[in-house]
């Protein structure tokens, strides 16, 4: 949602280390660009809309000879893509990005116009740059302006300012909006998330909600937004940079399918105590007694996240036999959840930056919830603000189609259900029967890719129907889901996730030759409803893609196409029946053309709500 970088330093060029920012960021929106630098005392701003790369094609061979400079990968929420939208906007000498919404900004705008102020944009970034103005015109110092417009909007926001006349200085802001401060020697680089900073440094400065800091090329002052000094402790990233290049593949999202038994081994490192048929989780070992008194979940997430959810409650109401329930998140804080000091509420994220989920942990939080999280990103704002939690360690992940993250969470689930259960009423032997299995996943995965020419043929064979189906049952319903939204995301191909037997009440009025169906259907404790799903879309001329094992004869018999995986415990099952649709979905938007790292309209990070 918006991706912002800073820069400022001694010695290196600006306009390289902000287009690599950019580059980088760029899975957070994409349909226009900008930079800003201060070279001498002159400011050069360069917009375009569309990509980065249209933006450096603008810019040419100039070299701008700059050390400080801003700029800004757009999502557009106010304002349709265009040059004048695009970021970075000014008033005056006052240059800045921002990313996030400022609910107020209308009243601001009517007012400041009624000061004589000309806007040349719509969007609602533009008038913080014309309240720093506006302080700054009554002599008020570059600082002071900033905080003297901070106090007026409100909403989500982060922000990197720059003043023409002080090139020595860089000032970011964050509220509610994710930013993170690299320090390097002689240089700061501030930006959006960590992957735009990790080519220049592993050292980061994590700002909380209400924090500004002031950088010159070698020192830095962090205060709240009234000035009073902050003191931060600077972390070290955990990312390597080949983890954010694509190392070879076409595209990210088919690079971090393939990393998937990484990302699996990676999620359950050093937490599986086999010979007890034990989880060991860390990051909930300061929470254990309050956990072990909790008697209900409920799980908060979005998009891909929220399947992963949907998984765990069929995981931890099975096996830990504990109630659990999933929401979206953004329905979560709307409406006025059941919760008490006895509810455990999850937060899964990758990003840890969604904004509804965010809002969501922060209304458990006030109920008096423990709040956790299972988080990708480590030192984002839900991991943060949670109680507790689990990270997925499953190194960066760009595509903005969720694949790797997808299944590294359901390790963490399963994990979580081994942790949970076995504080009640699971049996070590129990115990040991899921991590055994989840411990040989990582291999069965790599058996799927065996099969992506194969998986690639059938991605062809549909990629120009216009709607289909995505069917599963019990714990494939999720799947059904996530596969359907895959395909979606990626190849812009209408597709429906149900449950399988919902489709008698109703869908089943559009099957014909031309709808096909993908159904899940594994041989497991609900594979014969799953065929008498099959057999009634078959009757009415509907062609069926079965993903399955290789035990079920009867499906593998009366599908038009079929898709083998290895088999597993069948609540373990999602991780790999997932694999061969994201793969499907990615040959679909290959074989349609699309960009499928960048699909259009949307964004990795959702930090608006
Ligand atoms: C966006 C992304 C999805 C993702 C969802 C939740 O919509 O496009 O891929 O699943 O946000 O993101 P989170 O970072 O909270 O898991």
């Amino acid at each position: 949602m918006c991706g912002i970088v800073g820069y400022i330093g001694k010695n290196k060029n600006a306009q390289q280390i902000l287009l690599d920012g950019l580059h980088r960021l760029e899975y957070r929106g994409y349909d226009s660009a900008g930079l800003c630098v201060i070279s001498g005392k002159k400011c050069k701003t360069f917009r375009a809309v569309g990509k980065v790369s249209a933006l450096e094609a603008k810019i040419g061979e100039k070299d701008l000879a700059a050390k400080i400079g801003i700029a800004h990968t757009r999502w557009a929420t106010h304002g349709k893509p265009s040059v004048v939208n695009a970021h970075p906007h000014n008033c005056g000498k006052i240059h800045l990005v921002h990313n996030g919404i400022i609910e107020n900004y209308a009243q601001l705008k009517e007012a400041l116009i009624a000061k004589g102020h000309i806007f040349s944009s719509e969007t609602d970034s533009e008038v913080v740059a014309h309240l720093i103005d506006e302080a700054n015109g009554s002599s008020r110092s570059f600082e002071e302006s900033v905080q003297d417009a901070l106090a007026q909007i409100r909403g989500a926001y982060a922000l990197v300012v720059m003043h023409e006349d002080e090139p020595e200085k860089l000032i970011a802001v964050r509220n509610s909006s994710p930013l993170v401060i690299g320090v390097g020697r002689d240089e700061f680089i501030v930006a959006s998330d960590a992957s735009a900073i990790i080519t220049h440094t592993d050292r980061v400065l994590y700002l909380d909600d209400g924090e500004m800091i002031v950088l010159t090329a070698d020192d830095h002052r962090i205060t709240n937004f009234q000035g009073k000094l902050r003191n931060k402790k600077e972390h070290v990233l955990d990312w390597n940079e080949s983890e954010a290049q694509k190392e070879g593949y076409a595209h990210f999202m088919l690079k971090e399918i393939f990393e998937q038994p990484h990302a699996v081994e990676d999620a359950m490192r050093g937490r599986v105590i086999i010979k007890e048929g034990l989880a060991r989780l860390g990051g909930l070992s300061a929470v254990e007694k309050k956990i072990r008194s909790i008697n209900r979940i409920v799980i908060v997430s979005c998009g891909t996240s929220y399947h992963a959810g949907l998984v765990g409650e069929y995981m931890l109401e099975e096996y830990a036999g504990i109630p659990t329930e999933v929401e979206y998140a953004s329905e979560f804080r709307y409406r006025k959840p059941l919760i008490d000091k006895r509810t455990a509420v999850i937060a899964i994220s990758q990003s840890g930056e969604t904004a509804d989920t965010r809002a969501a942990i922060r209304e458990a939080k006030n109920k008096g919830a423990l709040t956790l999280g299972i988080i990708n990103a480590v030192g984002s704002t839900i991991a943060r603000e949670t109680d507790a939690g689990v990270y997925n360690h499953a190194g960066p992940e760009i595509s903005v189609a969720s694949t790797k993250a997808f299944t590294s969470q359901l390790t963490i689930l399963t994990l979580f259900t081994v942790y949970m259960g076995r504080q009640r009423d699971m049996s070590m032997t129990m115990g040991r029967r899921i991590l055994t299995e989840l411990r040989a996943l990582p291999h069965k995965i790599e058996e799927i890719f065996t099969q992506e020419k194969h998986i690639k043929k059938i991605a062809k064979k549909y990629s120009s129907v216009q709607s289909m189906f995505y069917l599963g049952r019990k714990y494939n319903y999720p799947i059904a889901l996530e596969g359907a939204i895959k395909i979606k995301e990626i190849s812009y191909i209408h597709a429906e996730g149900y449950a399988s037997g919902e489709m008698k009440h109703g869908p089943i009025a559009l099957i014909d030759k031309n709808f096909p169906s993908i159904v899940i259907a594994p041989c497991d404790s609900v594979y014969e409803k799953t065929l008498s799903a099959i057999a009634e879309i078959r009757a009415r001329s509907g062609k069926v893609v079965v993903i399955t094992t290789s035990d079920a004869t009867e499906a593998i018999k009366i599908a038009d196409d079929v898709i083998i995986v290895p088999k597993t415990l069948e609540m373990l099952m999602p991780l790999l029946t997932v694999v061969p649709l994201q793969i499907l979905a990615y040959y679909a938007g290959v074989t349609r053309g699309y960009d499928v790292d960048k699909p259009r309209n949307l964004a990795k990070s959702v930090t608006v709500e």
